[in-house]
């Protein structure tokens, strides 16, 4: 029998999805529970967890309720937690202080975490200060009100001392400043704290995808984070920022926010020999839920699409709220 199919009649791709079995077999990329990383907030000063209304699903933790997400996700096999302090209101202040005190929300956290689960789970925490700064920016102001570089450096060096006193495995610094990474390396060399990694938000554009972490986090932010985040508009930019923050000791990488950046992922994860990490992001998983909500799509199958996207893409490991849920259905 002839076809049309041009000059080689006999291939026809389809022969490899005819069944789940074989289209498994031939499965180019699978997810693991490993692969996931939650992203947690736990807020202080609350009994009850206080759900995120733009965020349907995530709350902001108590104490105890952070805990037991983390034997949760432990248990479904997620590999790590990423942890976000949210301080009582009146104890945010220019220099985010709340952010240095060895009894600050964040610091608490991961004491706990690491109480309940100890090396069960790789603990991160979020190293900026934009969580507990009144002005809501990620580093601290000079004069004219920018952002001040060198001035948020020294503050980077005592969160990293900090974080790694309370027994972080790995700090996350997300502020964009210059330098941000050296400084912190250093820091954790000079204070005993050398198998302490560094996991950089190598690439972090300046996104509107942020939008419903502001209110995760209670942000007391005006204006934009455009002088210090990447803009959008750039691909090259990023790996300049990659070089710089091998060069300066990063063990990790990350590129944020996922989906509209999953060719600075590719470029990024083609071009180095240490993980990379991508975070689908708090508008990401908005943007999932409410179209599901409205059965506008499937929810599970574009959560496992998205997440299989981004590995595709080259993430070894991603960050995202479903984290849990989705390691219990691999
Ligand atoms: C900064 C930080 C942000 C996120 C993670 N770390 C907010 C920002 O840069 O504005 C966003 C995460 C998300 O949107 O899910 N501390």
């Amino acid at each position: 029998m002839s076809t049309s199919y041009g000059t080689f009649p006999g291939s026809r791709p389809r022969r490899l999805r005819t069944t789940p079995a074989m289209r498994r077999m031939v499965a180019e990329h699978r997810l693991h529970p490993a692969d996931l990383i939650l992203p947690a907030f736990v807020r202080e000063g609350i009994s009850e967890p206080v759900p995120i209304s733009a965020m349907p699903g995530v709350v902001q933790h108590t104490r105890d309720t952070l805990k037991k997400a983390a034997v949760e996700a432990m248990e479904a096999g997620v590999s790590g937690i990423m942890l976000f302090g949210v301080p009582e209101e009146a104890k945010k202040d220019a220099l985010g202080t709340a952010g240095t005190d060895p009894d600050g929300i964040l610091q608490v956290a991961i004491r706990d975490v690491k109480a309940e689960v100890g090396d069960g789970l790789v603990i991160m925490s979020d190293l900026c200060l934009d969580e507990f700064t009144d002005h809501g920016h990620c580093g601290v102001l000079d004069e004219q009100g920018r952002v001040d570089n060198d001035a948020t450096l020294e503050r980077y060096a005592e969160m990293a001392q900090v974080q790694a006193d309370a027994g972080v495995h790995v700090v996350g610094p997300s502020g964009m400043m210059d330098g941000q990474i050296g400084v912190i390396r250093d820091a954790l060399d000079q204070t005993g704290h050398e198998n302490v990694s560094v996991l950089a938000y190598t690439a972090k554009y300046s996104s509107a995808f942020y939008g419903p972490f502001r209110e995760a986090v209670g942000s007391s932010l005006q204006g934009d984070r455009k002088t210090y985040q990447q803009d959008p508009a750039n691909a090259r930019e990023s790996l300049r920022e990659l070089a710089l923050d091998l060069d300066e000791g990063a063990d990790m990488v990350m590129v944020k926010p996922a989906l509209p950046y999953l060719d600075i992922l590719a470029k990024i994860a083609d071009a180095v020999d240490v993980p990379v990490a991508a975070y689908q992001i708090s508008g990401e998983y908005a943007m999932v839920e409410a179209a599901a909500a409205n059965g506008w799509i499937d929810r599970d199958r574009a959560i496992m699409e998205t997440l299989t996207g981004i590995k595709r893409a080259g993430a070894d490991m991603i960050l995202t709220y479903w984290a849990t849920e989705a390691a219990r259905q691999l």
